[in-house]
Formats: C-alpha cells, structure tokens, sequence
C-alpha cells in the first residue's frame, strides 16, 4: 500500500512545450501543426470583428427564448449560463450551430458544484473523506448528470485555500491545507473532464477563484486580500498549478483586491504565471461582472480602462459585464486594443470548444434523462461520500447505538430539512429526492424502533423556545435523544459571511435542555463550516459532524449511528474554540515568542500581575491557541495505534526520495478506517517555515487486531518552497517527520537533507 502522493507542482518548467504552448496562448498565430490549431486558424481567418468579440461574451439565459436565440444567432454570445433545461439548451445550441453564420457551438456553463441532481456533500464535507477516488467518482456523477441535458462546463473546482470559517464560502473550499486541496482539487478535474474531454458525458472544469479569494479580510466575502508573492506561491498557488497540470480547460479570475490589484486585470497572476510559468493554454473567464467590478474597485475609470486592464491581464471571456461586447469594437477602430489580441484570446475559447469535441457533437446524447439522473449508482456513490464525510469529534461510547435503543427522539431543525441539507450550490438539486435523517430513521421500524419526533426549533435561525418542552418531552420518552442541529443552507456560501459561527436561533437552549433530561445525548451537525459548539459538545454524550451531507444524508447519518458503517472522516479544516481565534490553522508559523501550552488564563491572572508576569508568548489570556478540534482530527468507533516510522535514510540528497513506513494496528474490537496522515515541518529555512505541513496521506482499513505497514514515498522535492530569493527550492537542512492521526499528534523523527 502506499500514500496518495501529488507531484507538488514546480513553478519554473521552461519545457519547450510549456513555453510554446504560453506563447500560443498569450501572442501570435499558432504556426503550429496541430490540425486543431490549423482549424481555429481558419475560423479566425473567416470572421468578423463583431463575430470574435462574441466568441468572448458569456451571458446569463434572460429575456424570451426567442430574445436568446436571436442574440446567438447573431454571433454576440460564445457562451451561456444559468440554463439547465435541457429542450432549451438544444435551441440555443442549435441557433449556433445551425442559424448562426460560421455555425460555432456555444460553450454552456453551470455552477455544477457538488452534483448536479443527485447532490453530494458540499466540497468541505467532500474533503473531509480524505478519499480522492471517492471525490472524483462525486465528480464524474455529477458531470454524466449535467452532461445530459446539454452542460459542457461546470464552474468548480473551487480551490481557494479557506481558513477563516467566518466566511461562508468556505463550504465551497476543501478547507485550510494546500497539500489536501491541491489532491481534492485535480480529483474533482479529473472527474469532471473524464478520461477523454470529447466524451459527451465529460465537462469542462474551473479552477476557481484566481487568486487569493478565501483570504478576504475578516471573512468577509468579496473583501480585499493582502497575501505577498510568497506566500502566494507557497500557499495560495500550489492548488492552482496542480489544476492545470491535471488538465483544468479553464479558469476564474477572482472579484477580490490582492494588494491593490483586482484579479481580473492582474496581469503578474493571468498571465505571467497562469500561462506563463505553467503554459496553461485553455481560457480564462471573469467571475460575473467582476471586469465591471473594477469601476468600483477604484482600478479603472471607464469601461475602455476596463477592458484594456482586462485584455491586458489575459483576461479570455467576460462574464456578464458586457464590457468587451460594448467597448471592443471601438477600441479597435481606434487603435486602442489590436484585433491580434482578441484573436488570441478567441484561440483559446475556441481551442476548449474544440477539445470539447463540440463542434462534431454539440447536442447532449439522445438519452433518456431518467436513467442517469438520481441512477442508483449515483445515489449509492453519494451515500458513500456521505458516510466518509461525516466526523465523529466525540464519542463516550454511546456510539454506535447499541440494541436495546428502542425508543429514540428524533429533535432539532435539521432532522428533516430536504432543501438545507443538501448546502449552498444547488441549483438543479430536487428537496423532494433528499432522505433526511428523519425520514431514514423512521424505515428502521423493522429493527423494532420507535421514532418520537419533535423538532423543538423549526429552522436553525429560529429563537422561538416554544416548542422546546416537546423535544424535551419526546427525549423523557425515549432511550436516546438525536439532536439535529446546525445550520440552513442560505447561511454559508457566497455572499454569506458570519461574524459569530456559533449555532444560530434557540439551538444552545434546545440543547441545554435536552442534556439536563441525563438521557444520552448525541448531537449530529449538519452545516456549511466548522461553528463554534464547544459547549454544547461538553454536554453531548456523543458528536457526528456531517456538514451538509447532500441528497442521501439521511440514510448515510442512520448507517453511522446504528454502527452499519463506521465514521472515518477527518476535519479539513481547523475548529475554534471561539470566533475571537480565527485565523486559526495547523500549519502557521511559530512566531519569535511561541505558545507554550502552559499559559494562564484569563481568570488565573492575580490581580496587579506585573506587564511581563506572564512570560510575554504569543496567545490568547481567554481561549489559549489550542482549537476545540486540530486539522485533520476525527475518531472512529475502534481506535488504533501507531508505530515510529521506520526512515528509508538519514540523509538524502535534494533529488532524493524518502520512503517513510509506519504500523497501524486496530487496537479496538470492530473493523475501522483510518486516515494516517504525513507531516514534516522544515527546522530552519531561508524564511520562517510552518510548524507542520500535510506532505501525505493514506486509508487504511483495518480489521480487529490487525496490523498494516502505510508506506509513504516522500520525494525531497516536495519539501521544496519559495524562499528569501523567492526561488523554489528545496533547501538544506534538518527536518521533523510524523505519521499521526491527526496534525496535533505523534512523536517526530528526524532527517536531514544535504
Ligand atoms: C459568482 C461566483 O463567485 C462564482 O463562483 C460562480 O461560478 C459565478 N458567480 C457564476 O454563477
């Protein structure tokens, strides 16, 4: 067996190929050989100004059938969104291949996210499984659904690196890791792009938000970012350069500021390195009106400085702003912009449709749509993830439940929520095909078990405490109470940023009050980030973290309470304790005056101390640094044990490559899946490095009393990191290793590299 390792992407291949294909993709004729070269060639040879500039206008479906297919017939629009209806799609398909003049397909896109009708775990929860096959089978599914009704390109992979819960797009991220996003991330590329991109079920991805979207100030979505070059590359990129070189066909500029520069027309980020250090050659699309956006940026005083700042930056297709639409003509004329560059930028459009093998097959199969949305190996794929990504945070054995739990209370505003359990990014999802908890516990009668449901809260802002008294009075009757907590869908995702993650409405009391009954207590959460649930996970007797777990929720939650499956997620992201401690992640660095894990706090202070009596480290007098659960932390119902890694060397050369062997053990009496998990953290470098970083991890299921060796190969390589000169290198030097169950555990070993 060995760990699932990633090329960790190496910013400076100067290929030929890479460099040939850059200068394709930012300059130039193709003067390539390329039969798909020579035929984008000839179109552009055959078009019009009018023509090209709307091969690079993408725009919402609005307006009457009628308006759609007139604006497409005229050549004003390369692509479309917001439509899913697949006889529509086929009109508006057909006006471009059949009426319009050059007959060039439209590329239609859709925010297909985490499933198309059959909805999985949102991407957070995806991450959790740390299980990379499962993520890009979520992906095919929901590409063989969206495919169906005429979709070619969906707008995900989000790969934004996301470590502030506070904004609410985190549910869309794979969380705060590099090293897991950049894996989740060419998972989900690979899922949707399929084996061949001409495949009919196959989709064009996104890698989203280019650049440095999730460290909006204060989690505050759409707000300004400050991340410097370096860390960039260290941090922000690597996910990025991973998607590309697993084949990503397109990318989304972001809406934020990076220091000054809003993505849309941040030339160093597009097209110095997007294309330029990593040869990408598909094409960049504007988040929507995000070129528009740059008027109230500040960057950009009119729409003509709009668009030169865009098709500058290498800026492809602009969706919904109508800036090029409007302006380019113009410009052109004008000598503003050369019609060179919109030919460049038209190559690229053209060369993904090309790919995409719609010019030969521009229409979804002749199917019928009912054996592949919700298939059953759809729905049983999404069940699965389901199960994997669920996190079980606590546990004093009350799970699994045991046989003689007959009469359970079924409570809280999100036992039989069909629409917020499915999470943010659903547009096509259908709540009449979600199984809730509610309604999969209640198929358990045949076991013998009795369900009294009361919901006590209806929805998850709800601070009505009316109809506490009857969960109160269903959990007397009962052996067990489920608490089915969290929150709706509408409170994370774009746009939705909160500045208190703790559970929303009357829940706190719902629990309080269910605890005080002394009947066992296990408390499921269903949300789109970690919240704040320290206290209401004190007085749980048992945790389940399912985050928004999509369609088949339900029957996945029932198989992890009632011990049929087992929970084996880990936290992708890091819990705080208190919103106060945000940014708070595993990998940060250790500071001039670190954390000592001894500090005092708050009300150990005796009165008059002195300024420095309490020894001048870097933490918090109220919370302390520690989290209320690490990175990468999850239990399962058996526990395991593991050996020292065992060093394939000492020493190693740069170029060398270190195999790390660890043995597990279930030390426990059931079968149980553990995520073991690599770590190293660089002693000393030319600048301050992390104190941990993920470089690896393995699934290892293991039977009671059995034992595995995990091997990890670690290439020195991937120890490499943008230093002092902001070179990438790996620098000489010592370093620790773990393999731990968790980023907070395990005892290191060392190597050195020379
Ligand atoms: C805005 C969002 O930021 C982006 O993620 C999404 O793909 C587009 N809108 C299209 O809906």
């Amino acid at each position: 067996m060995s760990g699932f390792n990633i090329n960790i992407p190496s910013f400076f291949r100067n290929s030929v190929a890479a460099a040939a294909l850059a200068l394709l993709a930012v300059g130039c004729a193709s003067n390539s050989d390329d039969p798909v070269e020579r035929r984008i060639d000839e179109l552009l040879s055959d078009m019009t100004l009018e023509e090209k500039i709307g091969q690079l206008n993408q725009v919402t479906v609005m307006g009457s059938v009628e308006d759609m297919t007139e604006m497409i017939r005229s050549g004003k629009v390369g692509s479309i969104l917001n439509d899913a209806d697949p006889e529509r799609l086929r009109l508006y398909q057909k006006a471009a291949v059949e009426d319009s003049r050059l007959g060039i397909p439209l590329i239609i896109g859709r925010d297909v996210i985490h499933g198309f009708k059959t909805i999985f775990p949102i991407p957070l929860g995806q991450a959790a499984t740390f299980d990379p096959e499962l993520v890009k089978q979520g992906a095919r599914v929901a590409a063989r659904e969206a495919s169906a009704t005429g979709i070619r390109w969906t707008f995900a992979p989000m790969i934004d690196i996301a470590r502030d819960p506070r904004w609410g797009r985190i549910a869309e991220s794979c969380g705060e890791d590099p090293y897991l996003t950049s894996v989740m991330g060419v998972a989900m590329v690979e899922g949707f792009q399929g084996d061949e991109l001409n495949d009919p079920s196959s989709i064009a991805a996104c890698a989203k938000h280019f650049v440095a979207y999730g460290a909006a100030e204060g989690g505050r979505d759409y707000n300004t970012t400050m991340v410097p070059e370096r860390q960039l590359r260290n941090v922000y990129l690597p996910s990025f350069e991973a998607a590309t070189k697993a084949g990503a066909q397109t990318f989304m500029t972001s809406f934020n500021d990076n220091d000054g520069v809003p993505s849309t027309g941040n030339r160093w980020a597009v097209s110095d390195v997007l294309r330029g250090e990593w040869g990408f050659d598909g094409f960049v699309v504007s988040d929507w009106n995000s070129p528009g956006e740059m008027l109230s940026h500040g960057f950009c005083a009119d729409t003509e400085d709009v668009v030169k700042r865009s098709m500058e930056a290498g800026l492809d297709m602009d969706m919904m702003s109508f800036a090029y639409l409007n302006a380019l003509p113009q410009m052109v004329k004008d000598g503003k912009i050369k019609e060179s560059q919109i030919d460049n930028a038209v190559r690229n459009i053209l060369r993904v449709k090309f790919r995409l093998g719609l010019f030969d097959n521009p229409y979804a199969l002749e199917q019928s749509l009912d054996t592949v949305l919700y298939a059953p190996e759809h729905l049983a794929a999404a069940k699965q993830a389901a199960i994997e990504s669920a996190i079980l945070l606590k546990n004093d054995g009350t799970l699994p439940l045991k046989d003689n739990v007959k009469r359970v209370a079924v409570v809280g505003p999100m036992a039989d929520a069909t629409h917020d359990q499915m999470g943010t990014w659903v547009f096509d999802g259908e709540e009449d095909h979600t199984i809730t908890p509610l309604a999969a516990i209640r198929s358990l009668s045949d076991k013998g078990i009795t369900v009294n449901y009361a919901p006590g809260v209806a929805y998850s802002r709800d601070r009505s405490t009316a109809g506490i008294a009857q969960a109160v009075a269903a959990t007397r009757n009962s052996d067990v109470v489920l608490a089915f907590v969290g929150e709706e869908a509408i409170l994370s995702g774009e746009a939705h940023s909160l500045a208190d993650i703790s559970l929303k409405g009357a829940q706190n009391q719902l629990i309080a009050e269910l605890a005080k009954t002394g009947k066992p207590l296990v408390m499921v959460v269903m949300a789109g980030r970690p919240l704040t649930i320290g206290e209401q996970a004190e007085k749980s007797n048992a945790v389940l973290y399912s985050f928004h777990p999509g369609t088949m929720g339900g029957p996945a939650i029932a198989d992890l309470l009632w011990g049929e499956a087992t929970p084996s997620g880990k936290t992708p992201v890091t819990f705080p304790k208190m919103v106060g401690q945000v940014p708070i992640y595993y990998g940060h660095h250790n500071t001039g005056r670190p954390y000592q894990g001894n500090e005092i706090l708050l009300d150990d202070i005796p009165a008059k101390a002195g300024q420095t009596s309490l020894g001048n480290t870097s933490f918090y007098l109220d919370a302390g640094n520690d989290p209320l659960y690490p990175f990468g932390y999850g239990l399962s119902y058996t526990t395991f044990s593991y050996s020292e890694p065992k060093l394939s060397a000492q020493t190693l050369d740069k170029d060398g490559t270190l195999t790390v062997t660890c043995e597990i053990t279930n030390t426990g009496d059931r079968q149980g899946t553990e995520v073991a998990q690599l770590y190293v953290r660089d002693m000393v470098g030319s600048i301050a490095r992390p104190v941990k970083e993920l470089k690896g991890f393995d699934r290892v299921t293991l039977q009671p009393g059995e034992t595995q060796t995990v091997t990890f190969t670690l290439p020195m390589e991937q120890l490499a990191f943008y230093g002092y000169d902001l070179q990438r290198k790996v620098e000489p030097g010592d370093f620790q290793l773990w393999v731990a169950p968790d980023s907070n555990s395990g005892e290191p070993v060392t190597f050195a590299v020379k």
